[in-house]
């Protein structure tokens, strides 16, 4: 199933900024070698899709290109994803279960949001780093694999090792180079050309010429400051293709969140809800809580984030909360 990963096409890099070439000028660079890499930056910004590119651009390149995203995956299921299991190794293990790992090997591993990883997964993965070496669940055989590893991050990982939440030597060996990819806001520059990449792979879909969008429209857009970077630039213009009438796409049928700084971000009217006294730190806190995660869609990486915080602390203060 995870062999998905590796037949999906390769996505072309669009931009134009100086930024973005230095980091596909570097990103070029380290993939000749076999050294394993950082890549960091906000969410939505392109880790993945760069991550990619490195593998195509490697010796790698015919080999899988498996990725595992360590949010998504129930924690207690996250080890048997990586490294495998022997049949009957928990209750519900009724087959045995090759491990990413051992579906990468010859190729490339994605190690996607690596700062979420429990310590006990810390350790084994430091070892498979260290040795190439692991065992699968409930197994006695120790398996060798060829895998080069990219690693993930949205938090940035020293603060994370900072506060002892992520092993040092583990972020060492994670670090030997480390990628970072600037938030769009950053590099607006390529907005122009992202956005007609974004239409162009709406009309080879749909069929018919790409659309164009309004100068109003565009203007809107590099007035917007992008928190979910080029993910939510591509949700806003796809929405907008589908609502907008023929013709050029008009800025009404753009659906922005509010800009940062024009007061409406989340957090906004807390105050006013006060009523007649003033709320508590601590139910502000929970309303702010809330609010952050209604915006992230649930999202509680995302959340976590927004808030500054780790997950385990915002899953420590939704149970405190009571919030779902
Ligand atoms: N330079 C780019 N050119 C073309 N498409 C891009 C570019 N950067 C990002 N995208 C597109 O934006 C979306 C988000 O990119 P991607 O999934 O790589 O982000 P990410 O940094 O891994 O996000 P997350 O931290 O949430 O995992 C994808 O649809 C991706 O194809
Ligand atoms: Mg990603």
């Amino acid at each position: 199933m995870n062999a998905v990963a590796s037949v999906l096409p390769a996505e072309p890099l669009v931009f134009r900024s100086a930024r973005m070439a230095r980091v596909v000028e570097l990103a070029r660079r380290v993939a000749s070698s076999d050294a394993n890499v950082l890549l960091a930056g906000e969410s939505g910004t392109g880790k993945g899709i760069l991550a990619r590119f490195i593998h195509d651009q490697s010796p790698r390149r015919g080999a899988p290109f498996v990725t595992i995203a360590c949010a998504n995956i129930p924690a207690g299921l996250l080890e048997s994803e990586l490294f495998g299991h022997e049949k009957g190794a928990f209750t519900g293990a009724t087959e045995r279960r090759v491990g990413r790992f051992e579906q990468a090997d010859g190729g490339t591993i994605l190690i996607d949001g690596v700062s979420e990883l429990a310590p006990g997964l810390q350790g084994k993965l430091l070892r498979v780093l260290q040795e190439k070496a692991f065992e699968r669940l409930a197994g006695t055989r120790t398996l060798r694999v060829d895998v080069r590893v990219l690693a993930s991050t949205q938090a940035p990982l020293e603060e994370v090792v900072a506060r002892g939440e992520f092993r040092a030597d583990l972020f060492y060996r994670l670090n030997v180079v480390c990628i970072e990819i600037p938030p769009l806001r950053d590099r607006m520059e390529d907005l122009p050309v992202l956005v007609e990449h974004i239409l162009r792979g709406i009309a080879q879909q749909r069929g018919g010429a790409p659309r164009r969008l309004a100068q109003a429209a565009l203007h809107r857009l590099l007035r917007h400051d992008w928190p979910g970077n080029v993910r939510e630039l591509r949700n806003v213009v796809e929405g907008a293709a589908i609502v907008a009438e023929d013709g050029d796409i008009p800025a009404r049928a753009l659906r922005l969140g509010r800009p940062a700084g024009s007061g409406g971000g989340p957090g906004a009217g807390l105050l006013a809800d006060a009523g007649d006294r003033r709320l508590t730190l601590a139910e502000l806190e929970e309303r702010y809580i809330r609010e952050v995660l209604r915006l992230a869609g649930g999202n509680r990486s995302q959340a976590a984030r927004i808030l500054g915080i780790n997950r385990k602390t915002l899953l420590e203060k939704r149970k405190r909360y009571g919030i779902p």
